[in-house]
């Protein structure tokens, strides 16, 4: 079978017309024709289905040929994705986020090295092989993608069409899939009435028609508003739970990793900045393309509080002392006020800061002041062993 054989008559065009990127089409082009597995929910298949869905990247490297010349996108990528994982990918605009996701699917065809899904040496697939693993790698983007002059429950059922699924089954897959995605009553409704939100959602509802066992995300919730980002990333986390299926996103947005990613991989000039479970890499950055992505996370000082600060301890006035405590999330350590009374012996005051839970771990900064006067213990003593109160404490300077 040739890919081209599951290509309706005509669709093509109109795809590629229609599409907002030809990367719709070329996914489309690709599906299998051969039958589409039964969603499976009941908990032996989910277990079942944890086993696939793993992604391995192995000293992979992108060079693109431009007319400017080679640009290096990727280098010496070594990576795995978990099977059910949700995995983040950051990095600055051009870092090779893209790149990387699109090698998965072989949109982009690696220059050196391997990508293998479960198992599988992507490279080393034949047409038939690729169609295959495409219909098990769904797709969503930043603008949706969606097909202008087709309804809703038609821009759900194309890749059931192109893969030559009985009417029937097309009706009951999609009736179930726009119930998964909250659009039942939408079904006959053209994309242009839709929001952002339920455009997106058709999105997810479209990469999950042929039931697949990863879903890429490019951007997916980017072009949303906070709170359709907050209900699409809530119906992903709710696929990756029910249907098991791998997530692997890319988003500008940290606060999209901190709320549902398992892993991240900050990549910095098409390289590993780092790696690692969200709570460690965000509550303890190790490098600077890290800290430079979080810089809007921190609770920096604010503007007034900078403005008042001095570094003496000013003269013949009463002041007070400011103190950041740093949380990151390890051995289950967090701001405890009778103790950081206690240990600190003096009245202390919350001034600013905050603290976000990744994962269950306390990671945060706050700023806390206390009277000039009093004698503090030594501060790094209160960072270590039993009676540590923070992760890091740091005098920051003095207000009057
Ligand atoms: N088709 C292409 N031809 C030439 N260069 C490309 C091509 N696609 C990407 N690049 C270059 O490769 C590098 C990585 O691009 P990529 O799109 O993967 O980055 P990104 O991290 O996804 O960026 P953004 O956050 O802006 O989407 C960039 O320098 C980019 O200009
Ligand atoms: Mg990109």
């Amino acid at each position: 079978m040739s890919v081209n054989e599951f290509v309706i008559p005509g669709l093509m065009p109109l795809l590629q017309r229609q599409a907002e990127s030809g990367t719709v089409a070329k996914l489309v082009n690709a599906l299998d024709a051969s039958p589409l597995r039964e969603t499976r929910t009941d908990a032996v298949a989910v277990a079942d289905k944890k086993a696939i869905g793993t992604v391995r990247f192995e000293a992979l490297g992108k060079v693109y040929q431009s007319s400017a010349g080679k640009v290096s996108a990727l280098e010496d990528i070594s990576l795995d994705i978990q099977a059910g994982s949700i995995f983040g990918i950051i990095g600055r605009s051009g870092a090779g986020k893209s790149s990387l996701l699109r090698t998965i699917n072989r949109l982009e065809t690696p220059s050196s090295g391997r990508v293998w899904v479960d198992g599988v040496d992507v490279a080393a697939l034949d047409e038939n092989g690729l169609v295959a693993l495409r219909r098990r790698i769904g797709m969503i983007f930043q603008h949706f993608n969606l097909l202008s002059a087709k309804t809703v429950y038609e821009n759900v059922a194309l890749p059931l069409r192109v893969a030559r699924v009985p009417n029937a089954e097309i009706h009951q897959r999609v009736t179930r899939l726009l119930e998964l995605v909250g659009l039942a009553d939408k079904h006959a409704t053209y994309p242009g009435r839709l929001s952002g939100g339920q455009k997106q959602r058709v999105g997810v509802a479209r990469a999950l028609a042929t039931n697949p066992e990863i879903l890429l995300c490019d951007e997916a919730t980017s072009a949303l508003d906070p709170e359709a980002t907050q209900s699409i990333l809530a119906l992903l986390r709710d696929i990756n739970r029910q249907l098991a299926i791998t997530i692997i996103l890319i988003t500008h947005e940290m606060s999209v990793i901190h709320e549902i990613a398992d892993r991240v991989v900050v990549l910095e000039k098409g390289r590993i900045a780092e790696e690692g479970e969200v709570w460690k890499v965000f509550g303890n950055p190790q490098h600077d393309a890290t800290r430079a992505l979080l810089l809007l996370l921190e609770h920096d000082l604010p503007q007034d509080l900078r403005a008042t600060l001095v570094h003496e301890p000013p003269q013949d006035k009463a002041f007070e002392r400011i103190l950041a405590f740093s949380y990151t999330g390890a051995g289950g350590l967090e701001p405890d006020f009778i103790r950081i009374g206690e240990a600190l012996d003096t009245r202390v005051r919350l001034i600013h800061g905050g603290l976000d839970r990744i994962q269950g771990h306390a990671h945060g900064r706050l700023l806390l002041a206390v009277d000039g006067r009093a004698q503090l213990p030594k501060l790094d003593n209160l960072t270590t062993g039993q009676g540590a109160i923070a992760h890091d404490i740091q005098e920051i300077g003095y207000v009057v």
